[in-house]
């Protein structure tokens, strides 16, 4: 059997759809600059060795698909990928941004057996990402309004991917992940506080106080979370999304879920 690549494969999303893959005994390549053959989205002389011989692809742009180039970037993996003889392409996408959304076209006019995951903030980006120090410190301090995001959980995300990746039935299809629930940025830190037991805040900040505060953060992640809270995240994303229940027949799992299983497991200290 071929393998499936999988991009971003240590990454939130792509590490949990290996181990998924793996659990069904289905043969996996692991894709980002750590494997090998390592794969780098900036050195595309990279490409060839992780694509040959796979079956399909599941692709996870780094930093995010927002990022100016990415489209041009995803045009040529997926160019490279059908003319290796891959067909099947998952891609890993973000709502309410006109540069990922350029991606999605890029992939569905390729003539590939696409797939789009299109999805919400990930839950574990306050476990294994961006917010994690700052909530272990007490105090989460973002330029944010009391507007309503559906974080959807990773875990759905890479069940869909599995599902997209090995069954038929969804190819031409793009799902708009999201979790069951819309939460404020307020309202997740005191559902995370309450699960670990542990004190924890939020405040709002205004956009240079913001910057200042994530100065040893890569300057490219900063102004693009800048972008992401002074544009993305307004109320045009404040709906949920049928994704999940579309894919897999199922309800998404919801924040509190969530947040026991992380507190439980000791991530956030506390209990
Ligand atoms: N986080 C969210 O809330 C969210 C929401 C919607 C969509 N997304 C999308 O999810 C994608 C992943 O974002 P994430 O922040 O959650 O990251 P992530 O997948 O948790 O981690 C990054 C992964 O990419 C790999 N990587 C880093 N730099 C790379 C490079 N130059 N070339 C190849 N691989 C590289 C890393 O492995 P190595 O270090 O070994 O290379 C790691 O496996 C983005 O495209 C973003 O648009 C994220």
């Amino acid at each position: 059997m071929k393998p499936i690549l999988i991009l971003g494969a240590t990454g939130k999303t792509g590490r949990r759809i290996a181990d998924k893959l793996q659990a069904r005994q289905i043969p996996v390549r692991l894709g980002s600059r750590s494997a090998t053959p390592a794969f780098d989205w900036n050195t595309p002389a990279t490409w060839a060795a992780a694509i040959d011989g796979v079956s399909a692809v599941y692709i996870s742009f780094y930093p995010d698909l927002a990022m100016p180039g990415a489209p041009e970037a995803i045009e040529a993996f997926t160019g490279q990928a059908l003319a290796a003889g891959v067909r099947r392409l998952v891609l890993l996408s973000g709502r309410g941004e006109i540069e990922a959304q350029r991606s999605e076209q890029m992939l569905q006019r390729s003539g590939a057996d696409w797939t789009v995951l299109r999805c919400s903030w990930f839950m574990q980006n306050f476990s294994e990402g961006v917010f994690l120090d700052s909530l272990l410190s007490g105090t989460v301090s973002l330029p944010v309004s009391d507007v309503g995001e559906p974080f959807v959980d990773a875990e759905d995300i890479a069940d869909v991917a599995v599902a997209a990746l090995t069954e038929p039935g969804h190819v031409g299809k793009l799902y708009e992940l999201t979790g069951p629930r819309l939460l404020s940025f307020a309202q997740t830190i005191e559902e995370i506080a309450r699960a670990s037991g542990k004190p924890m805040r939020f405040e709002k900040v205004t956009m240079p106080q913001f910057a200042a505060a994530m100065a040893q953060q890569p300057a490219e992640i900063v102004e693009f979370l800048q972008y992401l809270f002074g544009e993305v995240l307004d109320d045009r994303n404040e709906y949920l999304g049928d994704g999940v229940r579309r894919a897999l027949g199922r309800e998404a799992r919801d924040f509190t879920d969530y947040a026991q299983r992380v507190a439980a497991a000791g991530t956030w200290g506390g209990k």
